[in-house]
């Protein structure tokens, strides 16, 4: 299913959101000089590392969406390759972060090349945004994607049922693996700014939407355009969409 993402580069490029501000700080260490974006996709979470003046490497598997990062973000390194293999050398990196995709790899493989590639101490950060589902325009869009095949706890399958401030103590996506240590979770509230059909554009990017059957797609196209209109009430069509970035970091060994 990752593979689904390349035909749908730019889209993915033009429609997901970024990460706020915050949500970046709280990935990296004071003293970060070198990072990896690792599965970095079109670039969303690259800009904001470069932005910064970091010294920043971004790996993703897949052609066409390494592509579309090059693109946008011509100054970045950009290298093909797999969470499971990186193509990099050993102790380089200073922090490694994994937005919207860590769910995606082979666990304890990637983890094994994440504190292969990071210095003795560096730090690995996990990214995800959700959507607030406390929010009643997000339940009714949700509601949606569930009918077009949605996997239970939404695209990452790491829903706020699983990972939300009302959890007690959630476990770490990267277990007790012995070369990570000091789990920390930070749950950053934001708000999108979107307009009805981006938001409408954005619900086409997911994995199993793209792979659904074209009438499908259409379908729920018409049915968020419905909902987000009732929403908005106004005639410049913009919304406001509050969403949480859960922030996932710890210390290799
Ligand atoms: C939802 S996108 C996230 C992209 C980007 N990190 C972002 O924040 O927008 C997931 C990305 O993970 C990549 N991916 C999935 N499994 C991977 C793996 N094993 N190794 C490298 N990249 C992988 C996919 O190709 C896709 O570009």
């Amino acid at each position: 299913m990752a593979a689904s993402f390349d035909p749908a580069a730019s889209s993915y490029a033009r429609f997901r959101p970024g990460y706020p501000p915050s949500a970046v700080s709280a990935a990296l260490p004071p003293d970060a000089h070198r990072v990896l974006d690792l599965a970095a996709g079109t670039g969303k979470l690259t800009q904001s590392l470069i932005g910064r003046g970091l010294d920043v490497v971004a790996v993703e598997q897949l052609p066409g969406m390494l592509a579309e990062l090059a693109r946008l973000l011509p100054a970045a390194k950009a290298v093909l390759g797999s969470a499971e293999a990186i193509p990099l050398r050993d102790g380089i990196f200073d922090c490694v972060v994994v937005g919207q995709a860590f769910h995606w790899f082979d666990r304890d493989r990637a983890l094994a090349e994440i504190a292969r590639v990071l210095r003795p101490g560096g730090t690995l950060s996990l990214l995800w945004n959700h959507d607030d589902e406390s929010d009643p325009l997000v339940r009714d869009v949700e509601s949606e994607l569930n009918r077009i095949g949605r996997p239970d706890g939404g695209a990452s399958g790491r829903g706020l049922a699983h990972a939300g401030p009302a959890s007690d103590r959630p476990p770490p996506p990267f277990g007790d693996h012995p070369a990570l240590t000091d789990p920390v979770l930070i749950m950053i509230r934001w708000v999108r700014r979107t307009t009805i059909e981006d938001l409408v554009g954005l619900q086409q990017t997911y994995s199993y939407v793209i792979s659904a059957e074209r009438a499908a797609r259409a379908e729920l196209a018409e049915a968020v355009r419905g909902h987000a209109r009732r929403r908005s009430g106004s005639d410049d069509g913009q919304l406001s969409v509050p969403a949480i970035c859960e922030v996932w970091r710890s210390r290799c060994r």
